[in-house]
C-alpha cells in the first residue's frame, strides 16, 4: 500500500510540475486510495453478514421434528382433507379406471395414433411379453418354465371385453396376474390397450376390414397361389392417383 502512494505521490508531483490542472489529479487520488476503501468495506460486509446469520437462525422445526405444541406430538402438519397435490387430480374416471359408473368403458381415453400405437408396443414388449408373448397368445418364456399360463388374448371373451377391462387389469392385477400400476403410467398403459387390440385384430381381421388396395393386393396374392383368374384393381378413390 506504501509502495502504491508513493508512486501515486511522484505522479502527481510530476503532473504538477508538467502544469497539470488540478482535476486531472482526481483519478490518480482515487485509485491510490482504492485499496483503503476495499479494506474498509470487507470490514463492514462482515458486520452485515453477522446480522443476516441471527436472521437465518430463526427457531424452526425441521421435518419429522418432535413438537409439544400440537397433540399429535408432532411438528409437521398432515395435509387438510382433500388436499390434492399439484398435477394429481385423478378426477377422470375414463382415463384413470377405465370405468365410467361403475361400468368399464369401451372407448379410449384419447385419440388412438400411429404414435400412440408405438408407444404400446414398446411397453408391451418389455412389461407383457414375458407371460403372454409377442403375439399375446399366452406362450411367453416365464410361461415356458412354467409360471400359470395366462389366456390367449385372441380367444372370443377377450376379442369382445371392451378396451376398459384391459385397462383394468393392468391397473388392479386378476387372480394370479399382478398390477401394472407402479411400472407402467397411466397414458401408457392405455397405449398398451390400444397395441393389444391391434394384436387382436392382426390374428382376426377380415378382408373387409383392409382399406380397398391392401385387400385387393391380399387378393392378388391368394389368387396367383390358387392360380384363379386375376380381379381388377380397385377403382381409385377421388382425387386419389392411380397406383401401378
Ligand atoms: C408374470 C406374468 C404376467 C405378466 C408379465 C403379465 N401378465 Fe397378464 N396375465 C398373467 C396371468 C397368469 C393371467 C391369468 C390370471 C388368472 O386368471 O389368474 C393374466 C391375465 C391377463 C389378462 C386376461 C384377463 C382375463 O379376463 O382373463 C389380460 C388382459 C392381461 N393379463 C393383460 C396383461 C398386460 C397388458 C400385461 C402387460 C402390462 C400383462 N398382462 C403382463 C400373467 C402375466
Amino acid at each position: 500500500m506504501n509502495l502504491r502512494f508513493e508512486i501515486a505521490v511522484s505522479v502527481m508531483t510530476r503532473r504538477i510540475h508538467a502544469g497539470a490542472r488540478k482535476a486531472d489529479l482526481a483519478p490518480v487520488l482515487a485509485r491510490a486510495a482504492r485499496p483503503a476503501l476495499a479494506l474498509a468495506l470487507a470490514w463492514a460486509s462482515l458486520g452485515f453478514a453477522a446480522c443476516q446469520q441471527d436472521m437465518a437462525n430463526q427457531p424452526r422445526h425441521k421435518p419429522l421434528d418432535a413438537s409439544v405444541f400440537f397433540a399429535d406430538g408432532r411438528a409437521s402438519r398432515p395435509p387438510a382433507p382433500g388436499t390434492v397435490a399439484r398435477g394429481q387430480l385423478r378426477d377422470d374416471d375414463h382415463l384413470y379406471t377405465g370405468k365410467v359408473g361403475g361400468r368399464l368403458v369401451d372407448t379410449f381415453p384419447y385419440p388412438v395414433t400411429r404414435a400412440v400405437m408405438d408407444r404400446g408396443r414398446d411397453r408391451y414388449t418389455i412389461y407383457c411379453t414375458p407371460c403372454h408373448g409377442a403375439l399375446g397368445t399366452g406362450e411367453g418364456m416365464i410361461v415356458q418354465r412354467g409360471y400359470k399360463q395366462p389366456p390367449s388374448f385372441h380367444i372370443d371373451r377377450l376379442r369382445e371385453a371392451p378396451v376398459g377391462h384391459f385397462f383394468d387389469v393392468m391397473t388392479v392385477g386378476l387372480g394370479a396376474m399382478q398390477d401394472y400400476s407402479a411400472q407402467v403410467s397411466v397414458e401408457d398403459r392405455w397405449a398398451i390397450v390400444a397395441y393389444v387390440r391391434g394384436l387382436q385384430l392382426s390374428q382376426h381381421a377380415a378382408l373387409a376390414d383392409l382399406p380397398a388396395r391392401e385387400a385387393y393386393i391380399l387378393q392378388r396374392q391368394r389368387e396367383q397361389k390358387t392360380g384363379q383368374a386375376l380381379s381388377r384393381p380397385p377403382e381409385p378413390a377421388p382425387g386419389e392417383k392411380r397406383q401401378p
